[in-house]
């Protein structure tokens, strides 16, 4: 029985093992990175084929009308006016030349394919192939107009871990989802987690930032472009991306407790936790990692015989700092 028990966890355990790092796997494929003129020719089309302009691509075809209506809402499809005054974006900035691709096509044609009851395609395999393209390359596409000078989030795009591991930004942005390309922060916590599933798992934790609840967002904390800090952070360090929203920890205290507030990791886990207060190490153990137990009154100093194991933060209620000593004038954390 025993011995069939012990097979049983051996096997669990395995599996376990094989699915975690299948998802490592999926998450970290990283092929060589080309040299830049690759990619360039990659998105550069159809050398033969010569732009059109969208009003010739589109005007013979009705199957991309709700695309065009919604590309003409958007912050892009604007630019196409061109009292704008912007660089013009048209299908043909993503999609490549498109001659080709209509060669032939005649509204007659349509009209007379739509009579015998099937669509006219236009030839779409003269285009860009922008769902096969390596990852850089379908981000080069957005990075000609959206450099650094321009769009400024995008800073820290080269050096940035998603760029590095091969995450471009149309698996992000969907450009044909409608006519808002911005992301809204509801959507956002959908949008990363579609990758990061062990972090949904984290957010839900009994103890967890707000974030299924819709009140803190993955972008409060983190830049998907990139950042100079590490995890891709927006801010500098950890203390300072957590005291944004919780200032009064921030100090400087006249009390301290020693360095450890300086990264608030020591005793936090950011997304989520099993304890509570997203330690963690669950009250007592935390603080018994490095301190021993007491036993103690309001008045005396402490005593170690019959020292009592209960929340410590029951007397030392202000464990991140405090400007008030304790009753032996020291900083304790007590008031
Ligand atoms: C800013 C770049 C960009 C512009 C401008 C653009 N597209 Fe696209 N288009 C894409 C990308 C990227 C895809 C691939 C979508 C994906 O990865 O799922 C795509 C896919 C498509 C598809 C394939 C259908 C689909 O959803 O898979 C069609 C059709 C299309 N675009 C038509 C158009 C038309 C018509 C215009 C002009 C009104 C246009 N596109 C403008 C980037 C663009
Ligand atoms: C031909 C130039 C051009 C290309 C190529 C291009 N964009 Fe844009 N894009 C613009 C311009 C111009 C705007 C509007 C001005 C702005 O917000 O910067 C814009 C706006 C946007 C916005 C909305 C910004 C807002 O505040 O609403 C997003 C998101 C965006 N682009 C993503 C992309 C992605 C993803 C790609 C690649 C698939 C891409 N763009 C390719 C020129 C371009
Ligand atoms: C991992 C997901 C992800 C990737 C990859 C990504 N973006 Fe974004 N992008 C977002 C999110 C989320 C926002 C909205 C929050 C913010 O401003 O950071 C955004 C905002 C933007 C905006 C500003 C529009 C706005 O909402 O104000 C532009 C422009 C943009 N992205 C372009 C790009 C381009 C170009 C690339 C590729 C070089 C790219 N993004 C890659 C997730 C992503
Ligand atoms: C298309 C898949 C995909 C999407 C969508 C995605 N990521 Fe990632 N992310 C990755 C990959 C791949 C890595 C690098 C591998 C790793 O560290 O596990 C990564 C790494 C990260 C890291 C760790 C950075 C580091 O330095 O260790 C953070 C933080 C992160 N992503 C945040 C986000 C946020 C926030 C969003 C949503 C705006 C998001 N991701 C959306 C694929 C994705
Ligand atoms: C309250 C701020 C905050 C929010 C909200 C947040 N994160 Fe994080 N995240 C952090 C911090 C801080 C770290 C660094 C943790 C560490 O080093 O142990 C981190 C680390 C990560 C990592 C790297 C994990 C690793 O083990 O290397 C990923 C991936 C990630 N976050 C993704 C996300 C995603 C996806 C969301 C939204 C669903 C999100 N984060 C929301 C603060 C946050
Ligand atoms: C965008 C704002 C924001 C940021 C950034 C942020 N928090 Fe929070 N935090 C919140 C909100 C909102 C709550 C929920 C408060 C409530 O429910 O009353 C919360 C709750 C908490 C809690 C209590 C959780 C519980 O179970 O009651 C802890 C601990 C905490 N945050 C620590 C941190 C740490 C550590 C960081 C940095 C990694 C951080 N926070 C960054 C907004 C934020
Ligand atoms: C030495 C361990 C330790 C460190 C370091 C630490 N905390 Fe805490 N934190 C705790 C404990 C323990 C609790 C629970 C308090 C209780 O039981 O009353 C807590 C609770 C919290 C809470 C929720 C309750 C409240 O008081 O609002 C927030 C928010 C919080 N911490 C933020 C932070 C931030 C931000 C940092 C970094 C600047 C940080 N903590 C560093 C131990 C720590
Ligand atoms: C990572 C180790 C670590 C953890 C976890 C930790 N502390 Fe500390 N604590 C320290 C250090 C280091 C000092 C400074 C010691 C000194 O100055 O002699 C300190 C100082 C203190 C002091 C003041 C001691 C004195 O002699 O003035 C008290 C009280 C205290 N901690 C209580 C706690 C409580 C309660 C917890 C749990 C919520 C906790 N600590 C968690 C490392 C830790
Ligand atoms: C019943 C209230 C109470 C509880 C519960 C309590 N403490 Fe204390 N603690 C005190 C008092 C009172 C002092 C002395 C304050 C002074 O000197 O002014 C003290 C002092 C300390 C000191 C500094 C003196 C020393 O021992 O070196 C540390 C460290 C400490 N406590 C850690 C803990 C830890 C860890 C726990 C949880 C296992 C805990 N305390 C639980 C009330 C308490």
């Amino acid at each position: 029985m025993r011995a069939r028990y012990l097979l049983l966890s051996f096997i669990a355990c395995i599996l376990a093992a094989g699915i975690f790092l299948a998802g490592c796997e999926t998450l970290k494929v990283s092929k060589p990175i080309l040299p830049m003129k690759e990619y360039e020719r990659m998105i550069a089309g159809r050398l033969d084929a010569n732009y059109v302009g969208t009003r010739n691509c589109l005007s013979a075809c009705h199957v991309h009308d709700k695309i065009k209506q919604d590309f003409d809402a958007s912050t892009m499809g604007v630019q196409l006016s061109k009292k704008s005054g912007m660089p013009l974006v048209d299908c043909e900035s993503c999609h490549g030349p498109g001659s080709l691709a209509i060669e032939g096509l005649t509204p007659e044609k349509v009209e007379a394919d739509a009579k015998a009851g099937k669509q006219t395609a236009c030839d779409y395999k003269t285009l860009i192939d922008i769902k096969n393209l390596p990852a850089q390359a379908k981000s080069l596409i957005c990075l000609k107009c959206h450099s650094a000078n321009a769009t400024f989030n995008l800073h820290n795009w080269n050096a940035g871990t998603h760029a590095v591991n091969d995450v471009a930004c149309t698996d992000c942005h969907k450009l044909h989802g409608g006519p808002d390309l911005k992301v809204k922060p509801r959507d956002v916590g959908a949008m990363c987690e579609k990758c990061h599933q062990d972090i949904q798992a984290e957010f839900a934790l009994p103890s967890h930032h707000p974030l299924p609840e819709k009140r803190v967002f993955c972008t409060d904390c983190h830049d998907p472009h990139g950042s100079q800090a590490e995890k891709l952070l927006r801010k500098p360090t950890v203390k300072a991306t957590c005291t944004q929203c919780h200032p009064e920890k921030e100090g400087p205290f006249v009390f301290e407790h020693a360095e450890l507030t300086e990264d608030c990791r020591t005793c936090h886990n950011p997304h989520g936790s099993v304890n509570n207060n997203l330690l963690k190490v669950q009250l007592p153990y935390l603080c018994l990692q490095c301190h021993e137990g007491h036993r103690a009154n309001a008045s005396t100093s402490v005593e170690r015989k019959g020292a009592i194991y209960t929340r410590c933060t029951d007397c030392h209620s202000q464990i991140h700092g405090t400007d008030n000593p304790s009753f032996s004038g020291k900083g304790r954390f007590i008031q």
